[in-house]
């Protein structure tokens, strides 16, 4: 259960993420995509930025890639209540065009804010974009996807983001081998 003082940092943290305007995207924003899920979660993901259904409601993976997602955490049996999932940008770029490096420089504060909260065992990037800024700036997504890495005492690793397996279907079959993988590594590290 989360002490008082670690409620109060999240409250201030989401506070401050919800007001920011560090960048251009607070101006054509909706809505702040802060996270959605457990906060004492042992696994989190983390996808590149919120489009337009996560810009309208406020939650990441709500859209059609988070639906694809939502399929293969049922697949291999990951309760979506007991994840964390965030974004690199918690703010939608126009037109879903790709996160700048300089906006993820100055977003990816309220991330790592997240990830020391929440110290999860086990970090899941969606995706080329969270898979370069966190694991390595030459992650190749095609080869390296599944691989695990550890970091700064996390084990970390990247799938494919779920919105490519709506442009190629041919890549559902390795999704489904690596979200089997992180299934079993999950168990491994609750026993
Ligand atoms: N794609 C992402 O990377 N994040 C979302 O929240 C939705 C789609």
């Amino acid at each position: 259960m989360p002490n008082t003082e670690t409620s109060k940092k999240w409250e201030e943290l989401e506070k401050r993420c919800k007001n920011c305007t560090r960048c251009s995207l607070s101006e054509t924003r909706t809505n702040v995509v802060f996270g959605t899920g457990s906060r004492d979660a042992e696994i989190m993901f983390i996808g590149e930025a919120p489009g337009e259904k996560e810009d309208l409601s406020g939650v990441p993976f709500v859209g059609a890639a988070g639906k694809m997602l939502d399929k293969y955490l049922y697949a291999v049996d990951i309760d979506r209540d007991k994840v964390y999932i965030a974004n690199m940008l918690k703010c939608r770029p126009p037109k879903n065009r790709d996160p700048k490096e300089d906006e993820q420089d100055l977003c990816i504060e309220y991330l790592r804010e997240q990830v020391r909260l929440i110290n999860p065992r086990i970090i899941v990037c969606l995706g080329r974009i969270s898979a370069k800024r966190l694991i390595k700036q030459d992650f190749m997504i095609t080869k390296e996807h599944g691989e695990f890495y550890e970091k700064n005492g996390f084990t970390i690793c990247a799938v494919y983001h779920p919105s490519a397996l709506l442009h190629d279907p041919r890549k559902k079959e390795d999704m489904l081998i690596d979200m089997q993988k992180i299934k079993k590594k999950l168990d491994e590290v609750q026993r």
